[in-house]
């Protein structure tokens, strides 16, 4: 069978290293083997609160940060979630087959829930509702995310079995698509994961100048645990390796053994590496930012080719559930 791609992202904003490297990267790779589709899904985005105002400033900046790190729309599917409102009529019929008893088990929702009791909302509770509406609408397999999501994944495969059984084979079961991906964490506490909601210095914006991204690096904390293995240190040996530099990673990791490394040599080192890394992404966002038009025009051609796909499987859906 071919393989599908589908991965979504929500529109919370400029992206980071840790985006990048965690995820991004990936699917770059992705697209060049397999037909791939990548949503922006701002709806996803309305289940905590957000600032309606800012929204559209959001999705393009992470439309812009998406096509500089390389998603080509030659290859790929990019579009916005609200630009195909048939992820919601799926996601609603998709409600009606899905057991409360599982969604109320969902990690996500419970860490969520935990940390927005003021709104705890009924969309966040069915969040992964739509998520699934969003993979199975194109029929795709293989879902790349992070290890956060793979039970969203398997709910996916449940509400797949469960449509199919109720109304006739139609959905295939996903997968989730793990592959050995860098967790990259603050550089100020590198005992959390690197994200933008903890502040400006704990992470490297893929827009950062060069001068910025050496002070964010120089700053980093490196020794908070004399003695024991630093985490900030791994952190920045880790964030080497994901950048390719596992030969320099080896004689700096040795040196370290010996005692000899200097942690300003190994910032300096990590510092030039990113910089050099994030160099040519940043020159295209550059580019990419005086024709916001242009980006604004992909959006709404991947929108249509997506739609084509999702208005066939809704009409396939409406035929079985007795819907015409
Ligand atoms: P978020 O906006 O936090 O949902 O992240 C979007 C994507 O980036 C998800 O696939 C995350 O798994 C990934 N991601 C976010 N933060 C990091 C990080 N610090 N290290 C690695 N991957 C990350
Ligand atoms: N829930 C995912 C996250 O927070 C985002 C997402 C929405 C997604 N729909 C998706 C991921 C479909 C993969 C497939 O990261």
């Amino acid at each position: 069978m071919k393989n599908l791609i589908f991965s979504g992202i929500q529109p919370t904003g400029a992206l980071h290293l840790g985006n990048y490297l965690g995820a991004i990267k990936q699917w770059v790779d992705l697209q060049n083997e397999h037909e791939s589709i990548f949503c922006i899904v701002d709806y996803h985005a309305m289940t905590v609160a957000y600032d309606a105002k800012k929204l559209p400033e959001r999705i393009s900046e992470l439309a812009l940060d998406l096509l500089a790190c390389g998603i080509d729309p030659e290859k790929a599917i990019l579009f916005v979630q609200s630009q195909v409102p048939e992820h919601t009529e799926l996601g609603w019929i998709f409600n009606t087959i899905t057991p409360i008893a599982i969604l109320s088990r969902m990690t996500q929702y419970k860490d969520k829930s935990e940390q927005n009791k003021q709104n705890i909302n009924a969309g966040l509770f069915t969040y992964p509702v739509l998520q699934a509406a969003d993979v199975l609408l194109y029929k795709a397999n293989l879902v790349p995310v992070g290890e956060d999501q793979v039970q969203h994944v398997e709910l996916m495969r449940v509400i797949a079995r469960k449509f199919n059984k109720a109304f006739g084979e139609l959905f295939p079961e996903p997968k989730p698509l793990l592959t050995e991906q860098a967790r990259v964490m603050s550089l100020s506490d590198p005992t959390k994961k690197m994200s933008k909601s903890l502040g400006e210095k704990h992470y490297i914006a893929l827009s950062d100048s060069p001068d910025v991204i050496k002070r964010k690096v120089r700053s980093a904390v490196t020794d908070t645990h004399a003695g024991s293995k630093s985490p900030g240190v791994e952190n920045l040996f880790a964030i080497l390796e994901a950048l390719g530099g596992e030969d320099l990673v080896k004689e700096l990791k040795s040196q370290h053994k010996k005692g000899s490394l200097q942690y300003a040599d190994l910032k300096d080192v990590a510092a030039n590496t990113i910089i050099s890394h994030l160099k040519p992404i940043r020159e295209r966002r550059t580019e990419l930012e005086k024709e916001r038009e242009h980006v604004g025009e992909i959006l709404i051609q991947g929108a249509k080719r997506a739609q084509k796909i999702a208005q066939q499987t809704m009409s396939e859906v409406r035929e079985k559930i007795g819907v015409r």
